[in-house]
């Protein structure tokens, strides 16, 4: 059965230098909890069973992990060969191959995992693992090659010699091997080092003293083996992440100003020709349209753009803005909030599950919240609609073509009819008929329709 396979996923590790309360592989990175990384490079491979070596104080990981793992506890911390340990007696039988990924390994592409189950499949040896080339490869794993290019063993900081110190091919910590070689190998472990730990390592090389054959397939972007123990490479993993999802953007034709400072979540999509620009935050399933402009200091979280939108220094969140729209600076639109085409909303306005037919604007400092406003209203500079009486909301309904004067109040519920004008500073108690005018707290009819 050459397809069958197991995945093992170790996250038992208590991140002692993250010097956090939460554990390691809950922490995010780029917009996801490390551990999704993981999983998701397991199911990719489609493995039968997927388990997750947990530590003993890690009910959230096992919560987090839900059904898309078999949790799998280390109650004691002996080394990464005693984790896989704890998993053996899971395996029904010892038929295909075991992948092996550990839990903060963030960096490690979904298409590398399945490049090394390939490669290991084409080289038909009885264990295959993933190496890197790194600038400054200390405190890794070297590994030596013999000379047909297997692995001849790898060798740990503290025991490499001046050579093998010098040597920047470095072990990944991504391994796949036959199974019932890893179970053999695995009983085979003695924990006799300074640490009194039982290593992985150790199976590869017990696997090559009996002869067998490993194989190290040499990633080309080293930042995928990079694993994260401290804030430092926390922040590190999550930059690497963003500038990755930035280029793919780039080379779908989005101008990015200031790369460096964007953080971009990985369900986002942007049209072509639209620009970014510096400290933007793109969150959740954003979509942007094509020719938009984010400017600095944008915060969107699942928002919906269409062609042509500005957005200056503001923030959308679960809400829609349609072709040719602009907002800010320092607007805020969220709640469902859905905008028709061209609606201008304008500095510092606030607007909460808001319906805006074309053409409206929406003047600074005003709040529009759960209202459904007409074509071409315009809502004045100050305007409030009072949509909360203390225990309820309540919705406001206004016409096309409604003018509400400046720092004017609607009390709501209310429905103003096409046409209606709200005198400056009125409070508006009552519903007002289309084309009257009114003005005054509270407001009154001041003129009819002529
Ligand atoms: C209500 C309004 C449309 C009336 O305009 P108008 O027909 O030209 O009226 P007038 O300026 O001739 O004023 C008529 C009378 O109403 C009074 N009045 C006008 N607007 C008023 C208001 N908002 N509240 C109370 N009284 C008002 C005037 O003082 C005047 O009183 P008087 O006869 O005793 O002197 C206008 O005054 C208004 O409030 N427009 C809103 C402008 C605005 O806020 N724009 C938004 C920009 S962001």
């Amino acid at each position: 059965m050459a397809n069958f396979l197991t995945a093992i996923i170790l996250a038992a590790g208590e991140g002692t230098r993250m010097n956090s309360k939460f554990p390691k592989v809950l922490h995010f990175v780029a917009g996801e909890p490390m551990i999704d990384y993981a999983l998701q490079n397991a199911e990719v491979l489609k493995p039968q069973k997927i388990y997750v070596v947990v530590g003993a104080r890690s009910e959230e990981v096992i919560r987090h992990i839900g059904k898309r793992a078999v949790p799998v506890v280390q109650k004691e911390r002996l080394g990464t060969g005693h984790a896989v340990q704890q998993v053996v007696p899971y395996l029904k039988n010892l038929k295909g191959d075991v992948v092996i990924l550990y839990g903060d390994a963030c960096l490690t592409r979904s298409q590398t995992v399945q490049a090394l189950r390939q490669f290991h499949g084409v080289q038909d040896g009885e264990a295959a693992l993933l190496s890197a080339e790194v600038e400054n490869p200390f405190g890794y794993g070297r590994i030596v090659r013999a000379e047909g290019g297997t692995v001849e063993k790898i060798v740990e900081e503290k025991d490499a010699s001046e050579d093998e110190r010098a040597v920047h091919e470095v072990n990944a910590g991504l391994y796949i091997f036959k199974a019932s070689l890893l179970v053999e190998a695995l009983k085979k472990l003695k924990a006799n080092n300074a640490k009194k730990e039982y290593y992985l390592t150790d199976t590869i090389h017990y696997i090559i003293n009996k002869g067998g054959k490993v194989h190290a397939l040499l990633v080309s972007d080293a930042s995928e083996v990079l694993g994260v123990n401290d804030r430092e490479q926390l922040a590190q993993a999550h930059r690497v992440l963003n500038l990755r999802r930035i280029s793919e953007h780039q080379r779908e034709g989005v101008t990015f100003l200031n790369p460096e400072t964007v953080e971009i979540g990985a369900e986002v999509a942007i049209g072509q020709d639209t620009i970014v620009e510096s400290n933007v935050h793109l969150l959740g399933e954003t979509v942007i349209g094509e020719s938009c402009r984010i400017e600095s200091g944008s915060r969107l979280q699942s928002a919906r753009l269409g062609k042509g939108v500005i957005i200056r220094s503001s923030r959308v969140s679960e809400s829609q803005l349609g072709d040719d729209s602009d907002a800010g600076p320092n607007a805020h639109i969220r709640g469902g909030s859905v905008l028709d085409k061209k609606v201008h909303v304008g500095t510092n306005a606030e607007l909460k599950n808001a319906h805006i037919a074309t053409g409206s604007k929406v003047g600074h400092f005003s709040y529009v919240g759960d209202a459904q406003l007409g074509k071409d209203v315009n809502v004045g500079a100050g305007c409030v609609f009072a949509n909360y009486d203390g225990k309820n909301k309540h919705q406001s309904t206004i016409g096309d073509k409604v003018f509400l004067g400046s720092n004017s109040t609607l009390v709501a519920p209310v429905i103003i009819g096409k046409g209606a004008v709200v005198g400056a500073g009125s409070v508006v108690t009552k519903n007002v008929a289309p084309g009257v005018t009114v003005i005054g707290v509270p407001a009154q009819v001041f003129r009819k329709k002529k």
